[in-house]
């Protein structure tokens, strides 16, 4: 089976959860703190450049975006969270949502936290891996920014991630960076790995 990313299409921004698509599209989901990256990573992925919004105005993500690639997957840009200026209001509205998001067991196919390479993950971070790992379907961390900082960092800081997140040994984590392509085809085994488990037999055919 051919997967274009190419052929990428908005759907929809989601301020609850009535909002969200429910066919039978798998449906990957991109976590992680305001101005990780999320949105960077897509268009990497996608190899667009301006297709999920690149934030100027971090926290202003609060709806979930739906994106359709080749009609056969939904990309889901969750709302970042830990950005410091938004109201105790708007980060419980963002709480509510998120979890509605997660307890909802026909909407999460694939999970992808994104954290900073360069930084420990705050507690932000390990309640989210710990919404993914009690939603029982697979995750990956992504670990972003990797262009950031010296190469003699990136394995202790793997290490560090791996530790305070509390990941299981399945939960993988792949070095990445947004800004030069790194990791990018890794990323993209997986995801396809999950969305037809035929991306493998498909490149051996
Ligand atoms: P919200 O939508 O606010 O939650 O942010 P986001 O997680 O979508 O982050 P976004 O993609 O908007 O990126 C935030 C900033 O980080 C932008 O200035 C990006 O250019 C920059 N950035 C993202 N990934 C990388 C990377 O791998 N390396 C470098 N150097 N910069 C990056
Ligand atoms: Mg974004």
């Amino acid at each position: 089976m051919k997967f274009n990313t190419q052929n990428a299409e908005f759907i929809l921004s989601a301020a609850k959860m009535a909002d969200c698509p429910r066919d039978d599209l798998p449906q990957i989901a991109f976590a992680g703190r305001s101005n990780v990256g999320k949105s960077s990573v897509i268009n990497r992925l996608l190899g667009r450049k301006n297709f999920a919004r690149v934030g100027s105005a971090p926290g202003k993500t609060t709806h979930i975006n739906y994106f359709r690639i080749d009609k056969q997957v939904y990309f889901v840009d969750l709302p970042g969270y830990g950005y410091a200026k938004v109201s105790k209001q708007e980060r419980a509205r963002w709480g509510k949502l998120i979890e509605q998001w997660f307890a909802d067991a026909n909407l999460l196919t694939l999970g992808i936290l994104l954290v900073d390479l360069r930084h420990k993950p705050t507690k932000d971070d390990c309640t989210m891996a710990q919404w993914f790992k009690d939603s029982g379907k697979p995750f990956v961390v992504v670990a972003n920014k990797q262009d950031k900082i010296k190469k003699s960092e990136w394995e202790p800081n793997l290490a560090r991630i791996r530790e305070t997140l509390e990941l299981p040994d399945t939960v993988p984590i792949i070095s990445f960076s947004a800004e030069k392509g790194l990791g990018k085809e890794e990323l993209l085994g997986v995801i396809l790995d999950h969305i037809h488990g035929g991306y493998k037999q498909e490149k051996e055919d």
